[in-house]
Formats: C-alpha cells, structure tokens, sequence
C-alpha cells in the first residue's frame, strides 16, 4: 500500500522509527512551524511516496521531523487541495502516511473565513465539527466510519487549558478555489457553518477511519464574504497568518508538550 510505502521512507529519510504526532500546517501557519522546535530532519514532500507538490502559495512542501520534549512529531507544511485538482486519496494520503508511521493524533490546521458574528481576524478557533460540502469522501466501499466527536473533545479541552481564551465552531469545508459568494456565506451561516475553507474536512475523515484521534485548530483569516462587504484574497489569508505566528506557535507547542 502506498501509505505504507511513504511511512517506510518517513522513517528511512527522518531516521525515526515511529512518529507519535502530526500537525498539518496550512496556509497560514507555516510561519507557526518555527516557534515549535528545530527538526532534527527535513523531507521535501516530493520525495516521499505518493506525495505532491503542494502548489497553494505560501504552502512550503516540506516535511519536518521534531521532538518535542521526547514526543516524535511530523510537521507536514503544506497539504494538496481538490481545488489544485487532486483526487480525495492525494489529499487525504499524507494523514495516511503519517498514521501508517506510527501516529495515533493528528492536529490539523487551516485558513478559513469567519462567519459566525464576533468572530475576529486573527483568532485561532477550535473545530467543533464540520460540515463536508465537497461532494466527496476519502473513503470507498462499504466504509461506515462514525463522526460524532470526530474532533476530540479531550483534546479540544487541552487546547483551551493552554489558550482558555478559544472559543470553537463548525467547519464548513468546500472545495473552492473561487471565495463564496455573500448569498453562499449567509446560506452557510443558517446551515450552521461558523467557519468556512478549502480543506481538512476529507482529512479528518481519514483519519477517523484509521482510528487516529483529531484535532483541528483554523485561523480566522479573514471574515467571510459580505460579513463587512471587504474584498478578499489570499494575500490577506497569508499576512494574517505571519502575523498570528507567534501565538500559534505556542499553542501548538503547548498542545504538543501535553500529549
Ligand atoms: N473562504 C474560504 N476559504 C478561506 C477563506 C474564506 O473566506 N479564508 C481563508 N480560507
């Protein structure tokens, strides 16, 4: 299998044997990665089986190695999206083969718009839960995976013992690349969604089938279209990511400190 295959490569090219975390860093957090630790090995994401190129802008397509304390963590900077015309299994492949690798908790991060009012640019937000409005899955055949508390709520406790301040919503994700409309994001708002982005819904899926357990952190980059009647654009989402940075970082770090 071909998860197997890159988490055999994972373990060759870091030289650990099993990794027990991994943190996707979105668009957005990539600037977050360095307040974590320095990796003791480095992999570019093309090298590994089954890998992509994750062509996102501010996307940095590598894979790092960390120990934090002594917990072996893999941070993945960057994750392929449906809209770069990828295919479920491409997106949701390296969360496979981090959990082939030996990882039992994955944190996943993103950019996402906010919609839910009160919501400030800026703010990381814990996901509740989620709504996939893909049209796809991860999944094939008869693959009835349960989602209720698919986002750990112990571990959405332990991030707010390090931040009390988090407050969570619901995730809506789509598939993009074009940013909602502002009859979209008031549709989005009565359907339930607080949040709104391009990925992370396919991943965790995966993930709960393969028994991993999940946290999922978005930065609200921007509000959602017509919330303030502002343009949006991508440079915003990655600026307000450089400078949320530091604080991210140190979420992440105490989150990881405690697991
Ligand atoms: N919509 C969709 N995806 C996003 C947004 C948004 O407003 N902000 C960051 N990612």
């Amino acid at each position: 299998m071909l998860a197997e295959q890159a988490a055999r490569a994972i373990a060759e090219r870091t030289g650990v044997e099993r990794h027990r975390v991994a943190v996707v860093l979105g668009s957005g957090w990539q600037d977050a990665a360095a307040e974590i630790g320095t990796p003791s090995a480095s992999v570019p994401m093309p090298e590994l089986p089954g890998f992509g190129t994750p062509s996102a802008q501010g996307h940095v397509g590598m894979v790092h190695s960390v120990a934090v304390d002594n917990t072996p963590v893999l941070l993945l900077m960057g994750r392929q999206h449906l809209y770069e015309g990828y295919q479920p299994s491409d997106v949701v492949h390296p969360v496979s083969a981090a959990i082939a690798a030996g990882v039992e908790t994955v944190v996943l991060t993103n950019a996402a718009g906010g919609i839910r009012d009160g919501l400030r640019v800026g703010e990381p937000v814990l996901i509740s839960d989620h709504l996939n409005l893909t049209g796809r899955t991860p999944l094939a055949g008869a693959t009835f995976v349960d989602l209720v508390d698919a986002w750990d709520p112990e571990l959405r406790a332990l991030a707010r013992e390090i931040d009390p301040s988090l407050t969570e919503g619901v995730y809506a994700g789509l598939t993009g690349p074009q940013y909602e409309t502002p009859a979209e994001i008031r549709m989005l708002g009565t359907i339930g969604a607080d949040l709104v982005g391009m990925s992370t819904v396919l991943e965790v899926i995966a993930a709960r089938a393969l028994g991993a357990r999940v946290l999922g952190i978005s930065l609200v980059t921007n509000l959602a279209a017509g919330v303030t009647g502002a343009h949006l654009s991508h440079a915003e989402v990655l600026a307000e990511g450089h400078a949320a940075a530091p604080r991210l970082g140190k979420l992440l770090r105490g989150v990881l400190e405690r697991l």
